[in-house]
C-alpha cells in the first residue's frame, strides 16, 4: 500500500513506536529474552518484527538462521536490514522473514521455536489475532518454549477490553495510530484453552506502559 500524499510506502518513517523509546524498547526485548534462557542455539520467532527494533539486538547473539521475523510491511524489514544491521551481520546471521499477516510461522518449518516475542503487537491486535499467535506457539514451539508478549492491561477508568475483530494502529493496511487493551483474565482463558498458561512478568521494567506477559505450556 502506498501513501497517496507522498507516493512512498505506507508508514515509511515508522520505527515501531515513539522514536525516543527506540533503543530502550529494543534492548528490553533482548534483556527479557535473556532472562528466559536465550542462548546462541535458541530459535526466535518475532511476531510483527517491524524494522528490527528488537531484532537488531537479538540477531547478533544467536546462531545463523535462528531469528525468524513475521512482518506484513515488507519495506519495514528492508529498512531494518539496511539501517540497523550491517551487511556483514546480515550475511553472517542470515535472519529469515515471512510477510503473511496471519501470525503463521509454518513458513519457517521445520524450525521449532524456543522463544516467541511480540513487542507492541498485543497493544494493537484483536483477540482473534492473539489467538492466531497462541495457535502458532502451540503448533511450532518446543516443549519448553516461552512466549513474551508486551501488552496494555485493561484499566478501570481508561482502558477498556478490546472486543473488535480488527487490528488497531499502523500496519500494512492503515497509517492511523491507535492503542488497545486486553484483560489478563481473557488472556489467561485464551491460553488455558490451548494448554498454555500466562502470567504478568513483575521484575522487568515497564517501557511505554506495556508490561510483559509470560506464556508457557502447562
Ligand atoms: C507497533 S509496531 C511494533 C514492531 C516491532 N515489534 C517493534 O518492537 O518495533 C507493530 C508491527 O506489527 C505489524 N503488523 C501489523 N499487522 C500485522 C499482522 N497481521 N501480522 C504481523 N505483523 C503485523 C506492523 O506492520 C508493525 O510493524
Amino acid at each position: 500500500m502506498t501513501d497517496p500524499t507522498n507516493d512512498k510506502p505506507i508508514n515509511a518513517a515508522f520505527l515501531g513506536g515513539p522514536p525516543q523509546d527506540f533503543d530502550r524498547a529494543g534492548r528490553e526485548q533482548l534483556a527479557a529474552l535473556l532472562d528466559y534462557g536465550l542462548v546462541p542455539t535458541s530459535t526466535v520467532c518475532d511476531f510483527g518484527c517491524g524494522c528490527l527494533r528488537g531484532g537488531k539486538w537479538i540477531i547478533p547473539l544467536i546462531d545463523a538462521g535462528n531469528y525468524c521475523g513475521l512482518e506484513p510491511m515488507e519495506h519495514m524489514v528492508e529498512k531494518g536490514i539496511a539501517e540497523f544491521l550491517t551487511p556483514e551481520m546480515n550475511a553472517l546471521k542470515h535472519p529469515r522473514f515471512d510477510h503473511n499477516d496471519r501470525f503463521d510461522c509454518s513458513a519457517f518449518a521445520p524450525t521449532r521455536f524456543t522463544h516467541f516475542i511480540a513487542r507492541s503487537i498485543w497493544s494493537h491486535a484483536s483477540k482473534r489475532q492473539i489467538g492466531q499467535m497462541l495457535d502458532s506457539v502451540v503448533a511450532h514451539g518446543t516443549d519448553d518454549c516461552v512466549f513474551l508478549a508486551s501488552w496494555r492491561p485493561t484499566r478501570l477508568l481508561a482502558g477498556r477490553d478490546y472486543w473488535g475483530d480488527e487490528w488497531v494502529g499502523k500496519s500494512h493496511e492503515s497509517a492511523e495510530g491507535g492503542l488497545i487493551y486486553h484483560s489478563l483474565k481473557w488472556i489467561r482463558r485464551a491460553c488455558a484453552e490451548r494448554g498454555l498458561r500466562a502470567q504478568r512478568m513483575r521484575h522487568r521494567v515497564v517501557v511505554n506502559d506495556q508490561p510483559w506477559c509470560l506464556i508457557r505450556r502447562r
